[in-house]
């Protein structure tokens, strides 16, 4: 998966033709690869589904547009990677949420042959928390009201 991965950056890097643009992208590649030399990788497939909800809107109220096909189904493994990377936590272990290597979405696909119409959406990389010298610090977290409004009263 990782070889996967690399050879589509290496093809990207190939066709960028400006010297920033490099720069940005090789600043990028880690967060693209690195998760072949974590310890176990958990592949997140979705299915698109058609909802109750939507096949009664598009006959009765098709003025009414909400597209719960794809939205229903890429928040449901949303909440599911949220909930390995939590468990995860709970066991001592690290993860990482990536949707970088979907560059090399289909190779990957072909490599672990989902069934159906499974479509690779993320992968959680797992691993051992690097302690001592060298080990990454969490950033420091934006205060809650930048990031919750409510609303009301
Ligand atoms: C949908 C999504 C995709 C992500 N893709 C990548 C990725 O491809 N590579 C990467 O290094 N980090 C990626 N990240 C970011 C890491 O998962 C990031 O470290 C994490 O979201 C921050 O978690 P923390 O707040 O617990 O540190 C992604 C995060 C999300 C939510």
């Amino acid at each position: 998966m990782k070889d996967a991965a690399v050879a589509k950056v290496e093809l990207i890097k190939s066709r960028i033709s400006s010297a920033s643009a490099q720069r940005s992208f090789d600043g990028y590649i880690q967060y693209i690869t690195f998760f072949g030399n974590s310890s176990a990788v958990i592949c997140c497939f979705f299915e698109p589904y058609r909802a109750l909800l939507e096949r009664l809107l598009n006959r009765y109220a098709p003025e009414i547009s909400v597209s719960t096909r794809e939205n229903a189904s890429i928040q449901s493994v949303a909440a599911a990677v949220e909930n390995m990377l939590l468990a995860a936590h709970a066991f001592g272990y690290v993860g990482c949420w990536m949707t970088g290597l979907l560059i090399a979405k289909e190779d990957i696909e072909a490599l672990v042959k989902p069934e159906g119409k499974w479509e690779l959406i993320a992968m959680v990389a797992l691993g051992h928390r690097r302690e001592g010298k060298g080990a990454p610090q969490a950033p420091e977290r934006r205060p809650r009201d930048e990031t919750v409004s409510y609303f009301g009263e």
